[in-house]
């Protein structure tokens, strides 16, 4: 089922990427009620508002092409930054219609969660069950075990364990948050995921990310490279290691492209 709906999503996608030249598309800004989940064994688990605000506010900034870092990125790959056009609100209602601050911290016995099996997300395994995932971008933000940064589910897959996880120690960019991965680009890069990028690097040698103007690269880049750093024959400009959807530094990423932009607004839209 789940490949099948994701077959479904890429079929659109490439019509909506064929149609495009032809359609009047809407500058409007596209606002998702957020819900952040923080599930907490001990007080450090239970990072502040002012962390949760901080990952708001980054997430917002590179989903707008704010970030200040923009400015790093090599001229070749300047015209191809995207401004994505969405931006992230803490929900306030829940559910229910009732107010709230979008903020929904829950005590758990679980000292750790494990990554693959999407215990966090239900109640009955000592996480929290999801709200509506048709209304609001779940976020749960947990003690992950193992070293994982975070991990989201691609559109098309269950509706109860929709959104993205991230662990504590790398959620926003004050209190926990951890170097290199303490300017909140996690959560970029899952959200990415959850809008339907995959990886820079399309997860296999030299593969592909269904995206155009993003160069196709060998593997994965850690760290921080320095520009240009050529792979698969894509000199002379190379990889886009500060590209959101690569595995580098926090520091060292700075954009999605208009690619990426189509494949997000298409997942939407559909
Ligand atoms: N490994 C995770 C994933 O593939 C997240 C990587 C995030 N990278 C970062 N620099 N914060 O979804
Ligand atoms: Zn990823
Ligand atoms: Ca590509």
């Amino acid at each position: 089922e789940f490949n099948q709906e994701q077959q479904e999503l890429e079929n659109y996608t490439s019509n909506y990427i064929n149609m495009l030249p032809l359609m009047n598309t809407s500058t409007e800004i596209i606002t998702i009620p957020v819900v952040v989940h923080i599930l907490y064994n001990d007080n450090l688990e239970n990072i502040s508002d002012d962390q949760i605000q901080s990952q708001l506010d980054s997430l917002n900034k590179d989903f707008r092409a704010q970030n200040a870092d923009i400015s790093s990125i090599p001229s070749v790959f300047e015209p191809l930054v995207a401004d994505i056009g969405i931006e992230f609100c803490l929900a306030n209602k829940d559910p229910n219609g009732n107010i709230s601050t979008g903020i929904n911290r829950v005590y758990t016995e679980n000292t750790s969660f494990s990554y693959n099996n999407n215990s966090m997300k239900f109640s009955s395994q000592g996480g929290v069950d999801i709200w509506d995932s048709k209304r609001y971008l779940n976020i749960w933000v947990c003690n992950i075990s193992g070293n994982i940064l975070g991990f989201a589910q691609f559109p098309g897959g269950p509706a109860n364990t929709d959104g993205v996880v991230v662990d504590y120690k790398y959620f926003g960019s004050i209190g926990t948050a951890t170097y290199p991965y303490d300017l909140g680009r996690t959560l970029t890069h899952e959200v990415g995921h959850w809008l339907n990028l995959r990886h820079i690097w399309g997860d296999s040698y030299c593969g592909d990310d269904e995206v155009d103007d993003t160069p196709t690269q060998q593997e994965s880049n850690g760290g921080c490279p320095t520009f240009p750093l050529l792979s698969c024959n894509n000199g002379p400009n190379g990889d886009m290691f500060m590209n959101y959807m690569d595995y580098t530094d926090d520091a060292c990423m700075h954009l999605f492209t208009r690619g990426q932009k189509n494949r997000m607004i298409a997942a939407l839209n559909l």
